[in-house]
């Protein structure tokens, strides 16, 4: 059987502007169209490369959207999902920012407790908090009720 492409060849062309996120694990490249709210509705120009080998995790997605960046929250959300990915910045044609994403230890913010009679989800100003006990596959831990959610879990909420 022929490869799919040559190690020197793109599965799909390269973009003028907007931001390419490589090294999504593969299988995952939906859940970041669904952190993005890409419903193919908005009219920008989107490409997803799914299973493509990859030097270091295997085999990898990628997607990329032709003029847009992406903001601090869904950079951080993808962390939850892909937490090998890079976000490349392209302008004119060129690579101008690579961001690896950073899953911290502590995430803040993003995500909500599933466990509706946790105090981070009573009327209280309480931020919820979790501690990242696994980053791949994922596990976190909530500070206030120990209630621990997965990937899965994650991924409903976005
Ligand atoms: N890319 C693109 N359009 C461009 C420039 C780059 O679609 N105008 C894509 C490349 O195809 C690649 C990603 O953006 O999927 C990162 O590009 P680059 O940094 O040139 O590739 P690598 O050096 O292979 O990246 P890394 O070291 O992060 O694996
Ligand atoms: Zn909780």
């Amino acid at each position: 059987m022929f490869p799919l492409a040559r190690k020197d060849e793109l599965y799909v062309r390269k973009i003028r502007s907007g931001t390419v996120i490589d090294h999504i694990a593969a299988g995952h490249a939906f859940d970041v169209l669904r952190i993005l709210r890409i419903d193919g509705k908005d009219g920008h120009v989107v490409s997803v490369v799914m299973n493509v080998p990859s030097k270091t995790i295997g085999s990898k997605d990628i997607v990329k959207i032709d003029s847009r960046e992406l903001d601090a929250m869904e950079v951080d959300r993808i962390a939850l999902i892909a937490p090998k990915a890079t976000i490349n910045i392209v302008r004119d044609f060129e690579v101008v920012e690579k961001n690896a994403v950073k899953l911290p230890d502590i995430i803040k913010g993003t995500v909500k407790c599933n466990n509706p009679s946790c105090i981070s989800n009573a009327k209280e100003p309480i931020e919820p908090t979790f501690l990242v006990e696994k980053t791949d596959p994922l596990t976190i831990k909530c500070r206030y009720c120990s209630r621990t959610m997965e990937k899965s879990d994650v991924l409903k909420q976005f």
